[in-house]
């Protein structure tokens, strides 16, 4: 039987240049024969990805969208990211509970101790074994996103916000230390890999 898999987060505000680092960690794993199972939230199971198309596009209160958030998640965990720790696999996921505590907590004031309880009945002792912060100046974020993409719902959001959901980030790193690795995208991208590959290597 093989050993635990580690399940591995990718954090940060909207803009701060997650995706393509996450592809370079999953192909450093993969060429040292890890198997790895690339995921993302709100999404990464048929139904989740149906919430996620509700979360980024129609309007609710913060209630409503904390707990779709979570029904997500209950479905990605029970279907992707359990099974697959289970066989061994690392899990890769773009996004987890941490964005909750940022944008929901943080950016949209909903009660902290709300999210811890629902955490616990979602998730039972389920947590990430490391977690990378790509921390990012918001006003930075907000000029790669304009000239990126048309905005969903949570990037339309200003700058005040989104220092919100940074300032939570960094507390949750703050008070998880050893969980969180925090690399700075101010830099180009090339620097990026270097770091966020370094540690992931102390990892294995
Ligand atoms: P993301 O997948 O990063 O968006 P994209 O694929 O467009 O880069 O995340 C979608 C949005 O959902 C993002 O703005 C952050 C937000 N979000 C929350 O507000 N709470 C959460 O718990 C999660 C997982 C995401």
């Amino acid at each position: 039987m093989s050993a635990r898999g580690k399940f591995i987060t990718f954090e940060g505000i909207d803009g701060a240049g997650k995706s393509t680092q996450i592809a370079a960690v999953r192909a450093f794993l993969e060429e040292r024969g890890i198997e790895v199972v690339l995921t993302r939230e709100p999404g990464g199971t048929p139904l989740a990805e149906k919430i996620r198309g509700m979360l980024l596009h129609e309007g609710m209160g913060a209630t409503a969208e904390t707990l779709l958030f979570f029904a997500a998640r209950a479905d990605h965990i029970e279907r992707v990211i359990a099974p697959a720790l289970c066989r061994g696999a690392w899990v890769l996921s773009d996004r987890f509970t941490d964005a909750t505590y940022a944008y929901q907590v943080g950016g949209k004031g909903y009660p902290g101790a709300c999210v811890e309880a629902i955490e616990r009945i979602v998730q039972g002792e389920l947590q990430p074994d490391h977690t990378v912060l790509f921390d990012i100046e918001p006003e930075e974020a907000a000029r790669r996103l304009a000239s990126a993409r048309e905005p969903d719902r949570f990037e339309s959001e200003g700058v005040r916000f989104f220092t919100n959901v940074r300032n939570a980030y960094l507390e949750r790193a703050r008070r998880s230390a050893g969980r969180f690795f925090i690399v700075s995208t101010m830099q180009p991208p090339e620097g990026v890999r270097q770091e966020l590959l370094k540690e992931v290597g102390s990892w294995l």
